[in-house]
C-alpha cells in the first residue's frame, strides 16, 4: 500500500460571494480532517474578485482562529483552470501545468462556487469532483426553483411569493394578507442567512426587502413556520443514504448570520436530535426523497422545520422543508459532518467516501459519454454508407 501514489485532491475555496469568510473556516476544517497518508492536498484559494490562487498549507489564512478577522492570504503563483482532458491547472505566469488533480473539494458556498458555475467549469476540465453536479447545485441554490419542484412532488414546504425586482414587491399589507406576519424575506440564492430577515410591520418589511434585493435580484417572501429546526446529512449517488437527525436551536431571533458564524453560543445543536422514533424515520426518509426529487448526488444537508403548533398552513408535527445546502458547512460546529460522526462515519471516512462518490461519479458519466460518442459514429459512418 504505502509504495501507492496519494490521491491528488484540489480544495477549492474562499469565492466570489458573500459567504467567502465561511468557506475559509470550512476549508480549514476539510484541510485538518483529510488523512495525509491517502492524499495529498492542493490548496486553490478563490480570491474575492474571483481569481485562483495556489495556496500554502502552513499559511494559507491569517487569523484563522477568529471567524470576525480571518482572511485568504494569497501567494504570488496565480492559476488557470484549462478546458479538455489533458491539461488541468497551469500557472498563469510560468504558463507551465502543475502535476493533474485526480479530484476537485469544491468548499465554497454560495453564488459561483455552489451554484453550478464551478461544476460546470470542473466538468469542462474532466475533473472529477466532490458533491452534486451542474443542475443539482444549480437547482440547490435558487430556493424558489427548489421549492416549485419540492411543491411538485408533493412535499411540504412554506407557503411564499417570488419577487422578481424590487419594485414589483407587494405591498406590505398584500404580503402579510397572504402569508401572515411576520414575514421572512430572502435572497432566492445565498446561504448562511446573508440577507434573510424576518418583517413583523411596513418599516421592517421595506428595510428587508431592500436587504435581500442587495444580494439578488429574486427574493422570497414566506410565511413564518412556527417550529423545531431538525437537519438531516444525505451521502451517496445513486442509493443515498440519510444520517441521523440533528436539531439546531438558535438563541437569536432565529438563526440569522450572527447565530451561526460569530456568536460562540449563538445556537445549541442536539447530535442527534431528541425525536421519537417515527419521527427521526420520517425525516431521514424525506431527505432522501428531497434530494433525488433536486437532483442531488454526492453529499447535501436537507433542512426542516417540525412544526410545533397547529395554525391555518399547517398541523403540528408536520414536516416542512426549508431548504437544501449542496456544500454544507464543513465550519467547527458544523451539522454535517457531525451528524455523519453520531452515524458512525468518522470525519476523516466521511472525506473517503465524498471523494470516491464523486470518483465513481465521473466514471459512470465517462462511460455514458463514450457509449454516446459510438453512437454518433455510428449515425456519421451510416450517413456515409
Ligand atoms: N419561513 C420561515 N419560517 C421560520 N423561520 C425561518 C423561515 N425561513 C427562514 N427562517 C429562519 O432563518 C434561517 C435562515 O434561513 P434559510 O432559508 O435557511 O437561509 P440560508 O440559506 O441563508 O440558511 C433559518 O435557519 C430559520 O432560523
Ligand atoms: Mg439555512
Amino acid at each position: 500500500m504505502a509504495a501507492e501514489r496519494r490521491i491528488r485532491v484540489g480544495v477549492l475555496f474562499g469565492g466570489e460571494s458573500a459567504e467567502h469568510e465561511v468557506s475559509l473556516q470550512s476549508a480549514k476544517n476539510v484541510v485538518d480532517a483529510i488523512d495525509p497518508e491517502r492524499y495529498e492536498v492542493v490548496l486553490i484559494g478563490i480570491d474575492r474578485k474571483g481569481a485562483w490562487h495556489l495556496a500554502d498549507a502552513a499559511r494559507f489564512l491569517a487569523s484563522a482562529s477568529d471567524p470576525r478577522r480571518i482572511e485568504l492570504r494569497t501567494a504570488a503563483t496565480d492559476l488557470a483552470l484549462a478546458p479538455g482532458k489533458s491539461a488541468d491547472l497551469v500557472e498563469r505566469e510560468a504558463g507551465s501545468a502543475l502535476p493533474p488533480l485526480d479530484v476537485v473539494f469544491p468548499v465554497l458556498h454560495g453564488p459561483m462556487g455552489e451554484d453550478g458555475t464551478v461544476q460546470g467549469l470542473l466538468r469542462l476540465a474532466h475533473l472529477p469532483f466532490v458533491g452534486p453536479g451542474v443542475l443539482g447545485s444549480a437547482v440547490g441554490m435558487d430556493k424558489d426553483v427548489a421549492k416549485r419542484l419540492l411543491r411538485d412532488a408533493g412535499i411540504a414546504v412554506a407557503p411564499f411569493i417570488t419577487v422578481g425586482r424590487r419594485d414589483g414587491a407587494p405591498a406590505w399589507s398584500v404580503a402579510s394578507a397572504e402569508l401572515g406576519s411576520p414575514v421572512f424575506v430572502k435572497p432566492a440564492n445565498m446561504g448562511s442567512s446573508v440577507g434573510v430577515s424576518k418583517a413583523a410591520n411596513e418599516l421592517e418589511y421595506e428595510a428587508a426587502l431592500d436587504g435581500a434585493f442587495s444580494f439578488d435580484s429574486k427574493v422570497l417572501l414566506e410565511r413564518s413556520v412556527t417550529g423545531r429546526e431538525i437537519e438531516c446529512s444525505v451521502l451517496g449517488n445513486e442509493a443515498p443514504e440519510a444520517s441521523l437527525p440533528g436539531e439546531v436551536a438558535p438563541r437569536h431571533d432565529f438563526y440569522s448570520y450572527e447565530a451561526k458564524y460569530l456568536d460562540d453560543v449563538g445556537a445549541d445543536l442536539m447530535v442527534p436530535a431528541d425525536l421519537d422514533e417515527a419521527t427521526a424515520r420520517r425525516v431521514r426518509e424525506l431527505s432522501v426523497r428531497v434530494f433525488q426529487t433536486l437532483c442531488c448526488e454526492g453529499m447535501a444537508r436537507v433542512d426542516f422545520f417540525l412544526t410545533t403548533v397547529a395554525d391555518e398552513a399547517f398541523d403540528e408535527g408536520e414536516l416542512v422543508v426549508n431548504e437544501i445546502n449542496t456544500i454544507p458547512g464543513f465550519t467547527r460546529i458544523s451539522m454535517y459532518p457531525k451528524l455523519w460522526e453520531a452515524t458512525g462515519l468518522s470525519y476523516p471516512d466521511l472525506i473517503d467516501r465524498l471523494i470516491s462518490l464523486a470518483l465513481e461519479r465521473a466514471g459512470r458519466e465517462a462511460r455514458l459519454a463514450s457509449a454516446i460518442d459510438l453512437e454518433s459514429a455510428d449515425v456519421a459512418a451510416g450517413e456515409g454508407a
